[in-house]
């Protein structure tokens, strides 16, 4: 197995994790925002205390009608991304490194993420279910299911990797969230862009911190840095609910009809994904890395080789039209 690493490796890993704590510690609050000033997902839906409550739940569901159902797809596949937490937190604190005996350093960075994050699904799955679109339950049973089943996402235990795909990931959703509010907007949802918007403000923060991570790995383990982004790539980064499946289904088909209708909306498609490998490639300053050895070097030829190589692959391909009925969706 390749995401298995030796034990030379493994003790090398762990120096370097041992010796970036003191920087996490250093630019946390620059990372996260303090809890009591943050968002938070009754700052954007209605008061129920509020005498004018059902009104607003009113115009909410008005507004919902105007949206297609490739977008409720989305929305809700989006959703239950976010919802499946448990699995995200517990893989990355099984990282080498992390010593969850006390709250400072990783565990710290691992747990204040993990804090932010839990707003996105929570402010979602409300929105879904005044929306008047969603058949909750079987979303609640995707959700479980998810989370029951978890996800691979091929890091093994090697925070390297692990950077490496939050990395990516973190911008992906950051360029999902905002296409999903652009076309909230361009419904005239302003309720729901905004919900999206927000969220997707988030994620580019967090795709700065790990970003900065794997940046202040590569200035003190750059060949090992290099082959593990090489690999991260070799192998293709997997979206977190590639498991994703809806009652009776197999696991992971529901995934690839929810991913059919992000290709579709053009929320995210493989030209995104080379378009964050390339921004990668740039903020990591990839092909000015030096002190590499010779397995690094040759890493390094094929990750800047890498984009114009899946570009020709993806002009080829066609998004898929293939027409799919959601358990979610649909009147009562
Ligand atoms: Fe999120
Ligand atoms: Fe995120």
């Amino acid at each position: 197995m390749m995401n298995e690493i030796s034990k030379k490796q493994f003790s090398g890993r762990l120096e370097v994790m041992h010796h970036l704590e003191s920087y996490v510690d250093e630019v946390i609050d620059k990372l996260l925002k303090p809890i009591e000033t943050n968002w938070q997902p009754a700052d954007l839906l209605p008061d129920s205390r509020d005498p004018d409550f059902f009104e607003k739940i009113k115009n909410i569901q008005e507004s919902a009608k105007e949206l297609a159902y490739d977008f409720w797809a989305v929305l809700i596949g989006d959703t239950i991304t976010e919802e499946a937490l448990p699995t995200y937190e517990s893989w990355l604190v099984g990282m080498e490194g992390v010593n969850q005996g006390k709250n400072e350093g990783w565990t710290k960075w691992i747990r204040g993420w993990t804090a932010e994050e839990n707003r996105h699904g929570d402010l979602l799955n409300k929105y879904l279910y005044i929306s008047g679109r969603v058949n909750m339950r079987e979303l609640e049973v995707s959700t479980q299911y998810l989370i029951a089943d978890g996800f691979d996402i091929q890091t093994g235990a090697d925070p390297y990797r692990n950077f490496v795909y939050t990395s990516f990931q973190e911008i992906a959703t950051n360029i999902s969230h905002g296409r999903v509010s652009a076309l909230a907007k361009k419904a005239d949802n302003i309720e729901l862009a905004k919900i999206c918007g927000i969220i997707a403000g988030d994620e580019m923060r967090h795709a700065r911190a790990y970003k900065a991570f794997v940046t202040k790995i590569f200035e003190v383990d750059p060949s090992e840095m290099m082959l593990a982004f090489e690999d991260m790539m070799r192998k293709k980064i997997v979206m977190p609910a590639h498991y994703l499946r809806e009652t009776g289904v197999k696991i992971g088909s529901t995934f690839d009809h929810f991913s059919n209708a992000a290709q579709r909306l053009g929320v995210y498609t493989s030209h995104d994904y080379i378009q964050i490998l390339s921004g990668l490639i740039k903020d990591w300053n990839i092909e000015n890395i030096s002190g590499l050895n010779e397995t690094g070097e040759k890493a390094r030829d094929y990750l800047v080789a890498l984009p114009d190589r899946l570009k020709r692959i993806a002009d080829r391909l066609k998004t898929p039209v293939l027409e799919y009925e959601f358990s979610w969706i649909g009147k009562h």
